[in-house]
């Protein structure tokens, strides 16, 4: 019985060849490989390998060679069918009942593929005939020799149809087959067929397995569209095949990287100048599917496919679609990266005029997709002002709840608040250096012996009375709060999360989130009230008598209130930092694992340096 190639591309996939094997034999890991003394022969020392990214099993000494079912015909002394039962009972798959319609499907699609391929070679043929002689110019203008072109199989589709019509009747087929595989169409029934591709250059499009399943048509100058595509047929689906997919996957297996160009004339040009990994999906925009099958190409922890765009504007739009398109389907270990062609160059112009170094330099500096997205947040965002920063917090969160996978989204959001962080402390809103200066090399990560001094502001801040330190700050924040209690509504939320430094004002702090919190609607008569019936008035009475800003005074609109609160609150570094902090610690909640530990207390120390309480840190980690 046949089985549909579907099924048994399925049971490989979900059943490694070395997987197989270990539950037979003991395996010995030897590199990306692993070996062990060959069960078919008799010998001492190990010539058995078995390569996964290869799926197949091989001795040397002997010659046994196969997959996963050949494996187990052999060492179960089992039939075909008897293998894949057993096989698909540890796959946990059933096995299709092939019914008389399916076997003839079966058979068909198989006769489909040989049809395709009698064409392809009918194309190659005819470029190197006398008709075929513009195309061939046109190829060799473009760069490619004999060897080239028959790497790639590329051919030439004549202005008649009528003799592959021919060939492909001789061969059996019949004409609804050369409609089915979008070779020929009808226009109306009865009436003759007609060739889908004429006077066109031809790319073969080959699936996983390098059988080639559709074909790209490219113009050779004059009317009609640059390229036309096979469409859709039982053979080819766009959505899940790559221009140059089997190839790249062979590549990405020998350590090459994966580059996902915009068009067939990219690839070949990539691969002719020694980049195998490149592939291009078929004249749209790269899928869901697509960037799935593009991570299974390579081994695991190499699964960062480095996608090409145009340097122009509209380039950068659609590297943002293709990332907003990737966040959601982000798995741990596979992720992508970005790289920009100069203007006005494809990789393929690009390597022509500058050759495969010019293109390696450029893919020398993708950019992870952590940066890439910082860039794009921070793009027009100025990090120096509190209306900045919540911008870019604000652009963060919307990219980050694009990202399902938990423990993904938790890094991301780690590592772009950090960014965040470094950034307001390089645009000097956040530490100083010692006595205030504003210090050299900011950026650079806080060391546990970091005192800082003090902080600087917005520069409203600055240059005003105000030199405002972080106790200060947070007199201010209650103090607002003390003045209008309705600002309770907005900012509620961030208060009852924030942790103060100074004891009294923590104090205060919680008390205010507490009577607030029970009583929604006091004014600022009844919550000091409130707040002297528990025992706050000496504290309320010092507070009233600092020197105060506009927001935090009784007078302040709703407006200035809200606003300078907001502003007090993002202008410290000290506010992300606790959220950072929040998340780690609900993180940590979570998995218990020893890397979110790490991170949670190196947050811990990074806060507690800010907050000035570096001294209790050197003496605790003393
Ligand atoms: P480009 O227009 O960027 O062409 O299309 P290119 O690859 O640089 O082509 P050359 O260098 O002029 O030969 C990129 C890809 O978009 C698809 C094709 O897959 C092409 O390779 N495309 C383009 C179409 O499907 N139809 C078109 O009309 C144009
Ligand atoms: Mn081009």
């Amino acid at each position: 019985m046949a089985l549909p190639p579907q099924f048994l591309e399925e049971l490989r996939s979900r059943l490694s060849v070395s997987e197989v094997v270990m539950k037979r034999m003991r395996l010995q890991r030897a590199g990306r490989e692993f070996k062990a003394p060959c069960p078919f022969h008799n010998e001492k020392t190990p010539s058995f390998y078995v390569n996964d990214q290869k799926n197949f099993f091989h001795c040397f000494g002997c010659g046994a060679h196969g997959d996963q079912i050949g494996f187990v015909m052999r060492h179960d002394n089992l039939s075909f069918m008897e293998a894949v039962e057993h096989l698909a009972g540890e796959a946990g798959l059933q096995v299709p009942q092939a019914s008389p319609q399916e076997r003839q499907q079966y058979e068909r699609q198989k006769s489909l593929y040989d049809l395709v391929e009698r064409a392809t070679k009918y194309y190659e043929r005819e470029l190197f005939s006398p008709g075929g002689r513009n195309a061939l110019d046109y190829l060799r203008r473009r760069g490619l020799d004999d060897e080239g072109i028959a790497r790639f199989r590329l051919g030439y589709a004549p202005q008649e149809g009528g003799p592959l019509r021919a060939l492909l009747l001789e061969a059996g087929y019949s004409e609804a087959d050369m409609v089915e595989v979008g070779l020929f169409k009808r226009a109306e029934p009865g009436r003759p067929l007609r060739n889908f591709f004429w006077n066109r250059v031809m790319f073969p499009v080959t699936d996983r397995r390098g059988q080639v399943v559709a074909f790209g048509g490219r113009v050779l100058e004059g009317d009609g569209p640059k390229y036309i595509n096979s469409a859709e047929n039982p053979l080819f689906h766009k959505g899940n095949l790559l221009y140059g997919m089997s190839r790249a996957r062979q590549a990405a297996a020998d350590g090459q990287r994966l580059i996902v160009t915009e068009g067939y004339m990219d690839v070949i040009s990539c691969v002719q100048a020694g980049f195998e990994g490149a592939v291009a999906p078929l004249g749209t925009a790269m899928t869901e599917t697509q960037i799935q099958v593009l991570w299974k190409l390579a081994p695991e922890g190499q699964r960062n496919p480095i996608l090409c765009f145009d340097g122009d504007n509209a380039g950068r739009r659609a590297a943002q679609r293709a990332v907003e398109r990737v966040l959601p389907i982000l798995v741990p270990d596979a992720t992508v990266r970005i790289a920009f062609m100069p203007d006005k160059e494809d990789p393929d112009s690009l390597i022509r005029s500058g050759g495969p170094d010019a293109f390696a330099a450029i893919l020398d500096r993708a950019l992870s997709l952590e940066d890439f997205i910082w860039e794009m947040v921070r793009q027009g965002e100025d990090p120096k002002t509190a209306d900045g920063r919540l911008r870019i917090e604000t652009g963060i969160n919307q990219m980050m709840e694009k990202v399902t996978d938990k423990s993904v989204q938790y890094s991301y959001r780690s590592v772009l608040r950090e960014k965040l962080r470094a950034a307001i402390r390089a645009s000097g809103g956040g530490f100083g250096g010692p006595g205030g200066e504003r210090s050299v090399g900011r950026q650079r990560r806080l060391q546990p012996g970091d005192v800082p001094v003090s902080r600087l502001w917005d520069s409203r801040f600055r240059s005003g009375t105000l030199r405002t330190e972080p106790r200060r700050r947070e007199r201010y924040l209650v103090l607002a709060i003390v003045h209008h209690p309705e600002l309770f509504q907005e900012v509620g939320e961030i208060l009852a999360g924030a942790e103060f430094a100074d004891g009294e004002m923590e104090a205060l702090r919680q008390a205010l989130v507490a009577c607030l919190t029970a009583e929604s609607a006091l004014d600022a008569e009844a919550l000091r009230r409130h707040l002297s019936g528990r025992g706050f008035s000496e504290t309320l009475d010092s507070l009233l008598n600092v020197d105060t800003p506009k927001f935090a005074q009784p007078g302040a609109s709703f407006e200035t209130a809200k606003s300078g609160w907001q502003e007090v609150w993002l202008s410290s570094e000290d506010g992300l930092l606790q959220r950072e902090l929040r998340d780690a610690e609900r993180r940590f909640a979570e998995t218990f694992h020893e890397d979110d530990l790490a991170r949670l207390r190196a947050l811990q120390r990074e806060l507690l340096i800010l907050r000035g309480h570096a001294d209790d840190l050197t003496e605790r980690d003393g």
